[in-house]
Formats: C-alpha cells, structure tokens, sequence
C-alpha cells in the first residue's frame, strides 16, 4: 500500500473565487507525491515533492504567496520528519530560500543538528547548493493585500511508501502580520508535524494554539482506537483549550484522517485503489 494526504491550509479563504483553485492544487499535489510513490520514491521524496507544489503556488502560504510579518518581510518555517529512523529536519525564520522544504529536508539528512534558524540556517543552504532568491520574490500584491487578515495557515504532507515507512513535511511563512522572530508550531517536532513507525501527521491553523496541545503527537495517545478517532481526539482536546486548526494523518495501513474544527481545510489524498486524488475543504 502506498498513499499520501496533503493540505494546504485551514481556515477560510479570503474570497470565494480561491477556494476552486486551491483544491486543484491540493489534487495536484496528492497525485504527484503519489507518483513519486507509485514509482518506487520514498515517502520523503514523496511529502517533499507534494509540499514543494505549494511552495510554489502564490495562493499559499508556504514559498511564494506567504504572508508578511509586522515589518513587510517574509520569514518561512519548515520541518520533516522520518517515522523510520525518527530523524527530523526543521528551520526556521529564513527570508531567501525558495524552497524551505529542501533546506529542512537537506538538515535532516547532511547536518549534524535538526533544527537551523535564520541566518545560520541560510548559510547551510548555501553549501548544500539551494536556491537562494530576494525576499521580493516571496512578497505577491495578493498577500500584501491581506497583511492585516487574522487567517493563519501552512501547507503539508504525509506519506506511505512500498517499504511502510512513513513522512511527514511541512512549510509555512506563519500568521499574518507576526511579530519578526516569532516562530510557530510548523517547525516544532511533535506540535506541527510528526511521524513514527505507525502514524504521521501534520498540523495547520493558529500555532500558538497548536503547540499548547502539541497536537501532531497527541494522535498517539489514542492511536490504539484507530487513526480516525485518534485525530478527532486531538482536535476535541484543541477545542475544549479553544484552539482553532487542522490536522491531516495517515497510518501504516493507508487509512486517512483529516479533521478541523476552523470553517475548512484544504486537503487532498490518494492511495492505492483509487482512480484519481480526491480533494475538498
Ligand atoms: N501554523 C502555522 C503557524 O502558526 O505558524
């Protein structure tokens, strides 16, 4: 069995108009990581090629497309994870690399550390030859527009590959308007994302909220009833401490589960036995 469920944000949308294209892009995503997979890719490859769709979609806030923080830049956050080996790359507050997913990818896998911040972060992708752009590049006339909207989301992934490892990966340029140097739940291991041998998931929504539940890894603690009940656990738990976000997950048996109690999700899935991605809000 090979699957994998991404989102692109949860929330609402600003204008009813984003909310057909978002979801293509949701499918599209679903369907190339899940050809990744089909083709005999990792789930890393997997989570990685699907979360860098929506990096490079300027309707998300994730790569281009993010919103700004209180002083009109943009600072992007990213984190991955490996159910194998528990491996995690994460980076936060970087401002010139175009893809954050391959920096956290290229930290969990060629650095001796997991998490890089800022400047120090943006050194390292030098040396690992990522591209690096100005922080113009992120900025579109759309999201300057909503600088002051309250909408907080992020965009991820998780995957099952032929070898029933599992990955989780993340990106986010965080809440509009944040304060410079805050960071959010995206990169934090255990509240924006996780994985292990059985179950990955990944969280989107307000990430002050999220990490007071460290709601990726909650699901574990009901993960004997089954991935479905465990995720709506977590949410139930972030409503009764009046959090608002989403979460995506998958299992080592294929099933999906994507849950939140904001007034919609973006999301998208696809594993074996299905003709095509199945995508929705
Ligand atoms: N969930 C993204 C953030 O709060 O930064």
């Amino acid at each position: 069995m090979v699957a994998i469920i991404v989102h692109g944000g949860a929330g609402k949308a600003n204008s009813k108009e984003e909310i057909p294209p978002r979801i293509e892009t949701c499918k599209k995503a679903a369907a190339e990581g899940y050809k990744v997979l089909k083709d005999g890719g990792s789930a890393i490859d997997a989570a990685v090629k699907a979360v860098m769709i929506f990096e490079n979609d300027p309707l998300f806030n994730a790569g281009i497309g993010s919103y700004l923080n209180e002083k009109g830049e943009v600072e992007l956050d990213a984190g991955i994870m490996d159910g194998k080996s528990l491996k995690i790359g994460a980076v936060s507050g970087i401002k010139h690399v175009k893809n954050p997913i391959l920096l956290a990818r290229a930290i969990m896998e060629n650095s001796k550390h997991n998490f890089l911040i800022g400047e120090g972060a943006e050194e390292f992708a030098i040396k690992q030859n990522l591209e690096i752009v100005p922080n113009d590049y992120f900025i579109t006339k759309q999201k300057k527009k909503n600088f002051l909207s309250k909408f907080g989301d992020t965009v991820g992934a998780v995957a099952l590959d032929k070898n029933g490892r599992i990955a989780s990966a993340v990106s986010t340029g965080g809440t509009p308007n944040k304060a410079e140097g805050r960071v959010g739940d995206s990169p934090l291991a255990g509240s924006g994302f996780y994985a292990n041998e059985t179950y990955g998931a990944v969280a989107t929504g307000i990430g002050e909220d999220i990490m007071r539940a460290v709601l990726s890894f909650r699901i574990s603690l009901e993960i004997e009833k089954g991935i479905e009940k465990a995720t709506e656990s977590a949410i139930k738990y972030l409503t009764e401490i009046n959090g608002k976000a989403g979460l995506i997950a998958l299992n080592s048996d294929g099933n999906v589960a994507f849950v939140y109690n904001t007034e919609m999700m973006f999301h998208g899935y696809m594993k074996e036995g299905m003709e095509g991605p199945i995508g929705g809000i």
